[in-house]
């Protein structure tokens, strides 16, 4: 975009790019991003990938969880980050009981797509029939395996999942079945690093990590926990970049290299 003209000449990233880089071992970037500002920031920052994740209802809302979260809220959201992206690729989070069957679920992504202008949906479980059904109707879909903060009064609490061999192997099993049933690419929350080096390797889809170990095909974090400037806690797996840089664009910057060059996660970001 030049001063002159709001048309944007740089063409955005496609899910093509994402799989060139996994084959070309090239990490993949991810931040959240909620408004246009920071999207706009992160986009100039060199961030492959923006987040519009459910995480805003805890972060931007002050919930204590992501539940309240709505359609609305998630389109309007996605539509402020479209707005003034360039370059990256944006995927947006289906929120809590969107997507409770199939036609439910095609519809509310429809809207992330067609409204909120982002180019893949993001929804958290091995929930294979919708995954299948949203891809049948050309909406490409990111898993989301491991802990589920939308499944947070089941789980109690926020913790590391797959620590066993039994649970290890079911999200391993159903990270298979998800790119079976069609999904283009998986965020892995809060997994041992073992488990998550597997599964990187047995997948042709990229693997987004979250707190999974830097053998994942690429990093998300939370942008809040990252500058440490939330209300909520900065979770282990993720790391302060603002405090030794300074400058939010130095931070961001930073975590960019640090992601590439896998500098992060170091094994004190890692379970
Ligand atoms: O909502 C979100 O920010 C997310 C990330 C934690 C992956 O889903």
């Amino acid at each position: 975009m030049n001063q002159y003209s709001s048309i944007n000449t740089v063409q955005p990233l496609s899910v093509l790019d994402l799989f060139k880089m996994k084959q070309q071992d090239e990490k993949i970037v991810s931040l959240t991003a909620y408004d246009a500002s920071f999207s706009a920031l992160l986009d100039e920052a060199g961030v492959d990938v923006l987040l519009v994740g459910d995480s805003l209802g805890m972060v931007v809302q002050g919930q204590a969880s992501t539940l309240s979260v709505t359609m609305d809220d998630m389109v309007y959201h996605s539509r402020c980050v479209a707005r003034a992206r360039r370059r990256a690729f944006i995927i947006a989070d289906m929120p809590f009981m969107s997507y409770p069957d199939q036609q439910t679920a095609a519809l509310n992504a429809a809207r992330l797509l067609r409204e909120g202008q982002a180019q893949m949906i993001k929804l958290e479980g091995a929930r294979l029939d919708v995954i299948a059904f949203l891809v049948d109707q050309g909406i490409p879909v990111c898993g989301h395996l491991g802990l589920l903060p939308q499944s947070i009064n089941q789980l109690g609490r926020y913790r590391v999942q797959g620590k066993d061999e039994d649970t290890a192997d079911k999200i391993f099993a159903d990270a298979c079945q998800v790119e079976q049933a069609g999904a283009s690419l998986l965020v892995l929350e809060c997994v041992p690093a073992t488990l998550a080096t597997r599964i990187s390797q047995q997948l042709t889809i990229p693997v987004i990590g979250i707190g999974a170990g830097v053998e994942c095909d690429g990093q998300v974090l939370v942008l809040y926990d990252m500058l440490d400037i939330g209300v909520t806690r900065r979770p282990r797996f993720s790391k302060n970049f603002l405090t030794e840089i300074g400058s939010i664009t130095g931070a961001v910057k930073a975590y960019v290299e640090q992601v590439k060059s896998q500098q992060f996660p170091s094994s004190e970001h890692t379970y």
